[in-house]
């Protein structure tokens, strides 16, 4: 029998014999003395063999390679002084190894080392193939067990403190409108009927607030067909909560405690209540985000109004056509940014241009005080117009400013840009900061320009704000969504609960009552019976795990995640199947590969 982890062993266990089980990390022979490091999940240790001190493992010991599975017994031992390794937490101990029992060895060369050592660098797709032993190392180790903290740590607060019930809801379900596309499934007993999987539990927890179930969660697995990115996968996990008979503030005061909960146990930290809020439009404004990362400054400056008459085409029309010009101002920009980075080929002129500006004008501030301009600007703008954009701006000398200039969605999505990318360039981000913060008073539409209608900025059952009821199109919503350095980790509202006021939310976007009642015709009768005021959010469980844990993409806290191509490395999904399989279900592929 196991005795203990390995990675549980300190000096206090000194003298005793213990019986551990493993993985060899590595092997060291030092001339007649073998040293093994001993993994498991909970971390390494020591194991030594000599043909003097234990001449029953030796022979063993010696034909041991790395990640060969054994069953290790033998005596915790002071690590003489110049081999103590303050490393590792078991660095003051080793085992002297009295049996090696092999439980199984490795049979084929190993795709890539496991040993903690030399993990880091790795190909991703081959992590991916070979996840299971991706998962051996440490670092994926320690952020599966995090995960599982936090997981555990949400449920503790929520089932104990605040007496929320966990409820399954179906996976084989309807369209679930959370704004992607939906994964479908046919239906073989059902013929030309298909199922959707879920792309949040939304409608199922709204109905069971309707069954008076007043607090309810779920760990639950949500599916969107959207394009891929480092924080979104096609399957991933959301901590959904509904509870009824409670507001706004309150709905955001139990959450609050609950991040603070979780930062406590997982990380240590006291977080500072309340966390600071910024209406939707503030943080557009400012930041050109609805997400904005706060830990660094480089606010972004309206300056439509100066310069709407001004001479420069490019400002006047963007103005005249309901677009606005905005400035990034970055203090010390002028020496580190060169005009080469600024125009077509630089690299700053690219990520722009990716989010949709066909160019950068700029001013810059130079050491001596003088302005200076590119050509049109230059000539197009009037001193005293020059003067105010430097007044509202703050500029000093050594400023650069960058112009953004179009539409309002454009010339926000390039500032943003620019801005993070300019806070990385520059180091103005301290890694330790932690910025959580609560972005409230969503509009509850906004335009589609594609298919020319309004659509549902969170979904179409988001409570308006009563003071708005009167013109819906351009009401707010009684939404919030929680921030953290820069992600959106979660989004909730207040619901519609009277069938009058959601039959008006789905005409605002363009569902015919027909249409309403074909797809929510379910909701609607619930509504007629009885429905509580209620209110929830979803918080994106993969993006929280990824913040804590360092990492940079969330594939990177996901047992088995999938590649950007949405594809399982490991499995090999998704693969063809059988024509029997697709003549029962009565499905037929049009696809036709490109010779
Ligand atoms: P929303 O769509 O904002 O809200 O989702 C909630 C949170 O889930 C996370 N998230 C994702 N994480 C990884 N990969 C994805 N593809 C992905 N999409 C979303 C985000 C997000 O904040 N039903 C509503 C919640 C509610 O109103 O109660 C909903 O699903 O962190």
């Amino acid at each position: 029998m196991r005795t203990h982890y390995c990675g549980e062993l300190r000096k206090e266990h000194i003298g005793e014999t213990v019986t551990l089980y493993g993985w060899v990390d590595r092997r060291r022979d030092h001339g007649g003395v073998i040293f093994l490091d001993l993994r498991d999940r909970s971390g390494v240790v020591q194991i030594v063999s000599d043909p003097q001190r234990t001449p029953n493992s030796y022979e063993q010991a010696s034909s041991l390679r790395n990640e060969y599975v054994v069953q290790i017994i033998g005596r915790v031992t002071q690590r003489p002084e110049e081999s103590l390794n303050a490393r590792i937490p078991t660095g003051e101990v080793e085992i002297y190894a009295e049996q090696i029992k092999l439980l199984n060895a490795v049979n084929s060369q190993l795709p890539f080392q496991v040993s903690t050592a030399d993990s880091d660098q790795v190909r991703e797709d081959l992590r991916l193939k070979y996840r299971y032993l991706d998962l051996r190392r440490d670092r994926m180790a320690r952020n599966i067990q995090v995960r599982h903290q936090i997981v555990k740590a949400m449920r503790g607060y929520l089932e104990d403190v605040e007496g929320f019930i966990e409820v399954e809801t179906p996976i084989l379900t309807r369209s679930t409108p959370e704004g992607a596309r939906d994964y479908i499934l046919p239906s073989r007993v059902n013929p030309g009927e298909w199922f959707a999987l879920p792309q949040s539990p939304q409608l199922f927890k709204q109905l069971l607030m309707v069954s008076g179930l007043d607090r309810y969660y779920q760990i639950a697995r949500c599916f969107r067909d959207e394009d891929l990115r480092a924080d979104r996968q096609p399957e991933f996990t959301q901590l959904d909560m509904e509870m009824s008979f409670m507001s706004q503030e309150e709905i955001i005061e139990l959450n609050e405690k609950l991040i603070c909960h979780i930062f406590k146990i997982v990380k240590g930290i006291e977080l500072h209540r309340p966390f600071p809020r910024l209406t939707y439009g503030e943080a557009m404004e400012h930041y050109g985000s609805d997400k904005p990362d706060t830990r660094f400054g480089l606010k972004l400056v309206d300056v439509s109004d100066v310069v709407k008459d001004c001479n420069f085409k490019v400002f006047r029309e963007a103005v005249a056509n309901y677009g606005i010009v905005k400035i990034l101002p970055i203090p010390d920009g002028n020496d580190v940014i060169s005009n080469v980075r600024i125009k077509p080929g630089g690299d700053l002129f690219k990520e722009a241009n990716e989010a949709g500006a066909k160019g950068l004008a700029y001013i810059r501030v130079r050491e001596d005080g003088e302005i200076d301009t590119i050509g049109a600007i230059k000539d197009n703008l009037s001193e005293e117009q020059k003067q105010e954009i430097l007044r509202r701006t703050g500029a000093k000398p050594g400023h650069l400013l960058l112009f953004g200039a179009g539409d309002v969605a454009t010339v926000n999505k390039t500032l943003d840009r620019l801005r993070q990318a300019i806070a990385k360039e520059f180091n103005l981000i301290d890694p330790e900061k932690i910025n959580l913060l609560w972005v409230v008073e969503f509009p509850m539409f906004e335009w589609n320009a594609t298919e020319l209608r309004l659509e549902a900025l969170h979904h179409p059952f988001t409570a308006p704000h009563p003071d708005d009821i009167s013109d819906l199109k351009t009401a707010r919503a009684q939404a919030y969504d929680l921030v953290f350095n820069g992600f959106e980790i979660g989004g909730g509202s207040l619901r519609i609960y009277q069938r009058e006021i959601q039959e008006q939310v789905f005409e605002a976007i363009g569902l015919s009552p027909e249409e309403a009642h074909n797809k929510f015709g379910f909701l609607l009768e619930a509504f007629e019976y009885g429905t509580p005021p209620h209110g929830g959010i979803a918080y994106g469980v993969d993006r929280l795990v990824m913040l804590l844990t360092g990492e940079e993409s969330i594939r990177d806290v996901i047992a088995f995640p999938k590649t950007q191509q949405a594809r399982c490395l490991l499995t090999d999904a998704p693969s063809k199947v059988d024509d029997k399989q697709l003549k029962e279900l009565q499905v037929a592929s049009t696809y036709k590969p490109k010779s």
